[in-house]
């Protein structure tokens, strides 16, 4: 099948070299003309485990090509709307500008008989809104909206072996095309018995913003325990265990610690908020504020501590920071608690030193005031403190004797709780972690 993929940033480069895995043949329409001609070279313009071997893969296949011009979208099938929705400057809600600019470019192309389908996370009402506009401007075109659930880090496999497929039908014969559609497009992953959800517009935009809810408030539930567990000497991490293995809870998004970042769960959830509000179910939505709240809290803990450790004062002390990117595998710093973190302990006079894998280059392109090093050990040179803060493989096979040589003073913040205690604690560490008594 003809298909187009409007916007190739980090979902709709995924998706796009994945269609053409699934064997269609995709363009990826991408204004930005340098990373249209980057992705056309087979180079990722971000860091993702996997996806430069699947884009070199789909690209020699010739089922895959890139361009700034949306008029390469004409005739496809189908068209993915992939362009991003940050969070509005000083608002809590969604900026729908790109996906409005997005819709409007198609329609010079759009044809009767062809589906739009959104990707891209919306406030509930948008994809009612754009479907009007697609059938008002061209009769006989129509829109489903199929939210995309994947994680950075494992963007492939999720796109590729999803957990579940959501389709938000028109009502009515259009409803049956699109799913028909819908099915030829994934056929070999509806053909994995994936389970697949069959809906209404405003139920699919709902799922995906009701599913990132979920998500942030199970982290912020045990990030709040971790509150209570440093009130009264629990350990957060046998806590979570403990209540993990119910079933009904299970252990996973129960890891204690920095919190939630990333271009996502945060503003997802600010914006679920915002567009409560608008629609009179603000009370609703109200435990976000808390659970958003309680997220950021933890970062300012963990300043906190750092300054504890530091003899009650960073002023002039040498921290050492490991990771900053908002988690492993990744090299995405929008609203990193690690960064914040190491922002914070700069300006409370600490000298920090950040290291990150994969992150570097977006540090220094955007936080230039914060010093990079290429090494954890580098970053560990005469330090006062040693601070994990985003939990890279590579960080927690370090070998805490011989990093213990680097450092002036072997204290060690883990604020993911990631790191093996015993062993660090065994090489004449300190050990502090958010949430776990100390030693
Ligand atoms: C998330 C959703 O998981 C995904 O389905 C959606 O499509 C996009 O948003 P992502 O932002 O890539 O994906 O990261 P995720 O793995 O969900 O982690 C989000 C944040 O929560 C990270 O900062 C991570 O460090 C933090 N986290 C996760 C915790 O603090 N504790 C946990 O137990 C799990």
């Amino acid at each position: 099948m003809k298909i187009s993929v409007i916007g190739c940033g980090y979902l709709g480069a995924v998706h796009a070299a994945s269609m053409a895995e699934l064997g269609h043949d995709v363009v990826g329409i991408e204004v930005d003309a340098a990373k249209a001609a980057l992705l056309a070279g087979g180079r990722a313009p971000f860091y993702e485990p996997g996806f430069e071997d699947l884009l070199g893969r789909s690209l020699a296949s010739g089922r895959l090509r890139f361009s700034p011009d949306i008029a390469d979208a004409a005739g496809c099938a189908v068209h993915f709307l992939c362009v991003g929705t940050p969070q509005k400057r000083g608002e809590y809600a969604a900026d729908l500008r790109y996906v409005e600019a997005a819709t409007e470019s198609l329609l010079a192309v759009l044809e009767p008989g062809q589906l739009v389908v959104g990707k891209s996370t919306v406030p509930v009402g948008t994809a009612g809104r754009l479907a009007e506009l697609v059938g008002e401007k061209v009769p006989g075109a129509m829109l489903a909206w199929n939210p995309e659930f994947l994680r950075e880090g494992y963007a492939v496999q999720d796109t590729l072996h999803p957990d579940r497929l959501v389709y938000g039908l028109p009502s009515g014969p259009d409803g049956d095309v699109a799913r028909a559609r819908l099915d030829e497009v994934y056929a070999s992953i509806v053909a994995t018995d994936t389970p697949l959800v069959l809906t209404d517009y405003a139920t699919a935009e709902m799922v995906k913003t009701a599913a990132n809810s979920f998500l942030a408030t199970k982290i912020s539930f045990i990030n709040a325990m971790a509150e209570l567990c440093e009130a009264t000497g629990a350990d957060v991490k046998q806590l979570a265990d403990a209540i993990g293995h119910d079933d009904r809870i299970g252990r996973k998004f129960l890891n204690a610690g920095l919190g939630f970042g990333g271009g996502c769960l945060p503003k997802d959830i600010r914006a679920f908020m915002a567009r409560a509000g608008e629609l009179g179910a603000d009370q609703a939505l109200t435990f976000l504020r808390e659970v958003d709240n309680i997220n950021m809290r933890r970062r300012i803990r963990m300043v906190e501590l750092a300054r504890e450790v530091c003899d009650g004062s960073l002023l002039g002390k040498r921290v050492a920071v490991l990771g900053a990117a908002f988690k492993p595998d990744s090299d995405d710093i929008r609203d990193s608690p690690a960064l914040n973190v190491a922002a914070m302990l700069q300006l409370q006079g600490a000298t920090v030193q950040v290291t990150d894998p994969a992150a570097g280059e977006n540090i220094r392109r955007s936080w230039p005031q914060l010093m990079v090093v290429d090494t954890p050990e580098e970053a560990a040179d005469r330090a006062d403190a040693v601070l994990l803060l985003t939990e890279w493989r590579q960080y927690l096979e370090l070998d805490p004797v011989a990093f213990g040589a680097l450092v002036s003073s072997r204290k060690v913040l883990d604020g993911r709780n990631a790191l093996d205690r015993e062993r660090w604690v065994a090489a004449g560490w300190s050990y502090r972690a958010l949430g776990r008594r100390s030693d």
